[in-house]
């Protein structure tokens, strides 16, 4: 089921939702926004956290604490992480509009893991 959740995934309209989304909810966070492919990583790792089991786990979470820090670094607040849930939820129809509500579920909670795991103390509980 994991490999079924990326396959088919449409990856640049999922990116493209998802800052759309965010940058709707907090114009003043798109300044720090260098380049599109930045974006687009963002996705990318979500994606591949889903993929990747314990013989690298403990590789990912080093990652994530980083990539973490470097968000906070950048003025991003538990905040954003919280109403960021959204935009992800939107990029994730976007991705694949016929996403089923085991998958998008099972996705809200990666989103809540990686969140935790980059440093962010805000797990948002969610109805999708
Ligand atoms: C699960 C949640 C998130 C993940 C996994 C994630 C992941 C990433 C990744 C991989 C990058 C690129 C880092 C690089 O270039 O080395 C990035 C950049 C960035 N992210 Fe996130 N992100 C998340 C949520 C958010 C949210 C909610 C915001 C803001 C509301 C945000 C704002 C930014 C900003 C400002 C950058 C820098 C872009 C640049 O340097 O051009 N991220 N993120």
């Amino acid at each position: 089921m994991d490999a079924a959740i990326v396959m088919g995934f449409d990856i640049e309209r999922a990116s493209a939702a998802f800052y759309d989304s965010l940058f709707e909810q907090f114009p003043q966070i798109r300044r720090l926004f260098g380049d599109l492919g930045s974006q687009r990583r963002m996705f990318e790792v979500a994606l591949k956290s889903v993929l990747y089991k314990s013989n690298n786990k403990a590789e990912l979470e080093r990652y994530l604490r980083l990539l973490g820090e470097k968000h906070k670094m950048l003025g991003i607040l538990p905040l954003h992480m919280e109403q960021g849930m959204y935009s992800f939820i939107q990029a994730l129809r976007a991705g694949n509009p016929d996403i089923d509500e085991e998958t998008m579920a099972r996705m809200v909670e990666i989103y809540n893991r990686l969140v935790e795991v980059m440093g962010y103390n805000c797990k948002v509980p969610i109805m999708v």
